[in-house]
């Protein structure tokens, strides 16, 4: 099968290299954010099936979860005439960057591998701009998820996960009295985001979701439904310990592992770090999806920027396969902690968390509660985002009243749209 797909990809760069002499199996320069052990282990795994197909992989990782840090840099070296050949960058920024025509196209290798055949549609639409692919898609993560540790939570008699914030909220109380830190979390923009549409999702559903965080309906935004949102986002601020300003969410991951706290409210990039530390789900780690019958999506994936010479034209041909291939999207995606962006790669070897979220995603495609991450740049673009992840982490680190949060988002977007 590996060989057959080889002789197959080989076969589609020598048509598309057909009249130039490339000098290797092509140079690339990756931009990405995956420091974290479990990130850095994924992304190693792409580095080394590409060295192995004899390319050349210059690393440029660039520290910061979220991809806030990295996506200064990335602007910083387009504006300088430089661009990465290929860069960790999802959602609506895709779009963004092919429309300032800073994209190179990968539709070849797209048409000759049948890539539409075997994405869900609605990604394969965020990958293309002007029905051309330019951006190749690793995996599906799951933004909705609680990661807790048992052992913890058995001191305070809890053997099961919540299932609404009331629940949640009494355990928690449960943890304080004992005195354990009830939730680990990362005072930083991207993380307070993540928590705060976990919440909407829970405390609104997924249609209020979508009202508020993608169509940024003005009546969803100011309702009393955000209002409670904002409520239940103080609670939240009453479980965390005084050390969270500023924490990485690595570290945060690692306050559960080690018992330090009950509970992180975390997509599942969280599982790659329990996995690198030898954790077992179910066993040393539980999870559950957050209250709200929906799904929270989260699509890394690389986008291919226009640079130039037959090296690097041909490096960029090379990652594109390689990250479609079917053995590249199962290796990746165990250690990554998501789960592969194909359809058609068979999960049998995948742990209960992934099957859940597989599980759960199929359902909300049926159902219509699939809903794009606001935190994690899937949904708005990336000036409105910056004004929810500063209203919220405000609202955090103060004492503003739900209702005046409420409002100032309200205000905030309207002048950002
Ligand atoms: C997300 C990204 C994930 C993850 C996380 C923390 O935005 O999609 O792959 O690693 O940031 O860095």
């Amino acid at each position: 099968m590996q060989t057959i797909r080889k002789i197959a990809v080989a076969g589609t760069l020598a048509a598309l290299s057909a009249g130039t002499a490339a000098k290797s199996d092509g140079t690339v320069e990756v931009l990405h954010w995956w420091t974290s052990g479990g990130e850095a282990k994924a992304v190693g795994t792409l580095k080394e099936a590409f060295e192995a197909q004899g390319g050349v992989w210059n690393d440029s990782p660039i520290a910061g979860g979220g991809g806030d840090a990295a996506m200064t840099a990335l602007r910083a070296r387009v504006v300088a005439g430089n661009p990465p050949t290929a860069v960790q960058l999802k959602g609506p920024g895709i779009q963004e960057w092919a429309q300032q025509g800073a994209l190179n196209e990968v539709q070849g290798v797209a048409d000759a591998e049948d890539w539409d055949a075997v994405l869900p549609p609605a990604l394969a639409e965020i990958m293309k701009y002007d029905g051309n692919y330019v951006a190749a898609p690793v995996n599906i993560h799951r933004v909705d998820w609680f990661w807790a540790n048992p052992e913890v939570l058995a001191k305070v008699g809890v053997t099961e996960m919540p299932t609404t914030w009331d629940d949640f909220n009494a355990v928690a109380d449960k943890l304080m009295a004992a005195g354990i830190t009830p939730l680990a979390h990362g005072g930083q923009p991207w993380q307070d985001a993540t928590i705060f549409e976990d919440v909407v999702l829970g405390v609104g559903g997924a249609d209020f979701f979508r009202k508020a965080l993608v169509d940024l309906d003005m009546d969803a935004l100011t309702s009393a439904t955000m209002v409670a949102s904002f409520d239940q986002l103080r609670k939240l601020r009453g479980y965390v310990d005084p050390n969270f300003p500023g924490r990485d969410w690595n570290l945060a991951t690692a306050m559960v592992m080690r018992g330090e706290a009950g509970f992180q409210i975390m997509g599942d990039w969280a599982k790659g770090e329990f996995l690198a530390a030898g954790k077992v789900p179910g066993k040393d780690f539980l999870c559950a999806p957050t209250p709200g019958s929906g799904f929270v999506l989260n699509s890394d994936s690389f986008t291919f920027f226009k640079v130039s010479g037959d090296d690097n034209l041909k490096g960029q041909q090379v990652l594109a396969s390689l990250i479609m291939s079917p053995d590249f999207q199962k290796t990746f995606n165990l250690a990554k902690g998501s789960i592969p962006a194909r359809t058609d790669v068979p999960l049998d070897d995948f742990d209960i968390c992934a099957q859940k979220s597989h599980a759960d995603l199929v359902a909300a495609v049926a159902s219509g509660s699939l809903v794009p991450s606001m935190a994690h740049e899937m949904a708005i673009s990336r000036s409105v985002r910056g004004e929810f992840l500063d209203l919220v982490t405000e609202f955090f680190n103060s004492d503003m009243s739900s209702e005046d949060a409420v409002q100032k988002l309200a205000d905030a977007v309207a002048r950002a749209m």
